[in-house]
């Protein structure tokens, strides 16, 4: 896999205290499936991203993600996890679609399959540190962490 050899370094003020446009963020991204930080709060992790087609199933065992779409429609298929909890069977399979001004919350062991058929803007919030193609073996859609648009 390789990696940038100079990822944007996280800025001293951590994208604290100003107004920050994620669309103007986003335009200045090369390529889909390339998010990148614009903000941290504590030991999370604000990031934006254009994404189109489909990204591979994978899952984070550690932690939930957040997904805000700013700009067209996301689907993010999902399968497995904890049952919720109101005797529904758990583990099936799912699909929640995202429009611009909606958002959801994937729960850590959740396998997920996120995928756009026009191109998509949206923010992911999560802990410093998740890979974006989940847990194992990087793959040809791995992205280094902690770069900063
Ligand atoms: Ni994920």
């Amino acid at each position: 896999m390789s990696m940038p050899l100079n990822p944007a370094a996280a800025p001293a003020g951590r994208g604290q205290s100003q107004a920050i446009d994620l669309i103007r963020k986003i335009d200045r991204i090369d390529g889909h499936w390339q998010p990148r930080v614009v903000a941290e709060m504590n030991d999370y992790q604000f990031k934006v991203v254009k994404v189109q087609g489909e990204f591979p199933w994978h899952v984070h065992a550690d932690t939930d993600e957040t997904f805000v779409v700013l700009e067209g429609e996301l689907k993010i298929a999902i399968r497995g996890g904890a049952d919720a909890g109101d005797g529904e069977c758990a583990g099936g399979e799912a699909v929640i679609v995202l429009r611009a001004g909606q958002m959801a919350v994937v729960p850590r062991g959740v396998e997920h399959q996120p995928s756009a058929d026009a191109e998509v803007k949206m923010l992911l919030i999560e802990p410093r540190g998740v890979v974006n193609t989940g847990d194992g073996a990087p793959g040809a859609r791995t992205v280094a962490n902690d770069q900063w648009v």
